[in-house]
């Protein structure tokens, strides 16, 4: 973080401070787990459901802290306040406040945010000095723990900005108030919680209408929800696709054996060579968006295209594409899960899969709400629909993908439900050949022991 006294970080966050002298100087970072916390730094104290982190004030003082910000006074200096979380976006604001040649990018989507993110974080980075989440912390902690990150350096922050409903990411947007909001999709990720895709639509597009005056919206062109929020901002608005009007656009798609795409990025400055490194058609989309903001920051195609040909994926289990000893190749996309990003990754293994037997192990999408039925049929149609040759769908609650699989006519593949993570890796153990595709995928932690078993090489490929 930037340097800041005691006194001046209670005034942020509107609290007292008790048992310290004002004068005292944070220089290191804000940390709320107290094995983060370093010389110099804040600890700050949430009171959780299961430990009390003003508990750990303790070890955090002997790690390094100068204070503990929580919700009472612990020994040594401490700054008290009413709400930590309101208080951690608080002070993330100050810093913000304090840094008007801060670039902020917001990126908010259904799928894509961390895998778009970090595309972005890679580019950005060739222009100057970047920061931006690890993974997905794009909550109302992870996000201002992003942005405390930055100093009088730092140029471009990216934030990946979640949303569970309607006004999340107005909150987010006035810890961080954007110059440049890029939207991936709106699909139905969380729509439990929101109860219509024009709820979800609704939801994103507040990070467009949360834009500094003179900012820039970026918008998927390919996406009717996402172009519409064009009418939402009196932003410029830079549309990024493969529709015939976007202004950053990929021409002359290709997609290699492993799924990964070769095109020619077209913008108002020039056209480019890009080879994509991370496989799935789906991140042409992505990148055309990292391009489209890295433009915005002054970066020529042909820097934007070699950056973006050596991108490498950044956060675990997103498309994570391996090959075993055996001859099987794996793609571990199991870090999360709706029917947007099923789909995705499904036409992903069949393009990777070509001339190979091609299987997807499937669990279950949690947060679906209404929709919890018909989105796993809607998967269990898509890859009947594309070809897929062996379902394993992992657990009763996500069957409706095998009956909606197996409804298909004429689908020349097969679908088994298996009752959990260790029959899917059993039922592996006895069917996986040399020279399969296997995909695994569900929501959060639902396959993460099979994709973990098939790293391991546990399972042997037996040729039948
Ligand atoms: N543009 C996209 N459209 C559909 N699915 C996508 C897209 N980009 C990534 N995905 C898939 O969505 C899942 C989540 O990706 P991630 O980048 O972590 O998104 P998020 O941060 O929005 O959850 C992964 O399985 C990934 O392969
Ligand atoms: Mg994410």
């Amino acid at each position: 973080m930037i340097p800041m006294s005691l006194a001046e970080i209670a005034a942020a966050v509107d609290g007292t401070l008790v048992g310290g002298d004002p004068a005292t100087l944070v220089t290191g970072s804000v940390e709320f787990d107290s094995r983060k916390v370093g010389p110099g730094g804040l600890f700050v104290a949430f009171a959780g459901e299961k430990a009390d982190g003003h508990d750990f004030a303790g070890p955090a003082r002997a790690a390094g802290a100068v204070a503990v910000l929580g919700t009472r006074a612990t020994e040594g200096p401490s700054v008290v306040v009413g709400d930590t979380l309101a208080a951690m976006g608080r002070l993330a604001r100050a810093v913000v406040d304090r840094l008007p040649q801060l670039t902020i990018v917001g990126v908010t989507g259904s799928s894509g945010k961390t895998s778009t993110k970090d595309m972005m974080v890679g580019l950005l980075s060739q222009v100057g000095p970047t920061v931006g989440p690890p993974g997905s912390f794009n909550n109302e902690l992870g996000l201002p723990h992003t942005v405390l990150k930055v100093d009088e350096s730092t140029r471009f922050l990216v934030l990946e900005m979640g949303a569970r409903g309607i006004g999340h990411i107005t909150y987010l947007c006035e810890i961080a108030p954007p110059t440049i909001s890029a939207v991936v999709n709106v699909g139905v990720a969380h729509i439990g919680e929101f109860g219509s895709v024009e709820a979800i639509a609704t939801a994103k597009s507040e990070i467009v209408r949360a834009l500094r005056p003179g900012g820039v919206a970026v918008l998927n062109a390919d996406d009717e929800r996402v172009r519409a929020m064009a009418e939402q901002t009196e932003a410029t608005v830079v549309l990024a696709g493969e529709a015939s009007d976007a202004i950053i656009r990929a021409d002359q798609v290709h997609l290699d054996d492993r799924g990964r795409a070769s095109y020619t990025l077209s913008t108002p400055d020039g056209r480019a060579s890009v080879r994509l490194r991370v496989s799935g058609r789906h991140q042409v989309g992505n990148s055309l968006l990292a391009a489209a903001v890295a433009r915005s920051a002054g970066m020529e195609p042909a820097d934007v295209a070699a950056a973006l040909s050596a991108h490498t994926p950044a956060s675990t289990r997103r498309m994570d594409v391996f090959d075993r000893p055996d001859g099987v190749t794996v793609i571990d996309d199991s870090y999360n899960a709706n029917p947007g990003s099923m789909a995705a990754a499904l036409h992903a293994l069949v393009a990777m899969g070509d001339g190979r037997r091609r299987l997807a192990v499937l669990g279950y999408m949690a947060e679906l709400g209404e929709q919890e039925q018909e989105g796993h049929r809607q998967v269990g149609r898509v890859a009947a629909e594309l070809g897929v040759d062996r379902l394993v769908v992992v657990g009763a609650q996500a069957a409706p993908i095998h009956d909606a699989a197996v409804a298909i006519p004429n689908w020349g593949g097969e679908s088994v439900v298996v009752s959990d993570q260790d029959a899917a890796v059993a039922w592996l153990r006895e069917s996986l050949q040399p020279g399969d595709v296997v995909l695994v995928k569900g929501s959060r932690y639902r396959t993460w022991t099979v994709a973990d078993t098939l790293r391991g090489e546990e399972i042997p490929a037996v040729t039948p």
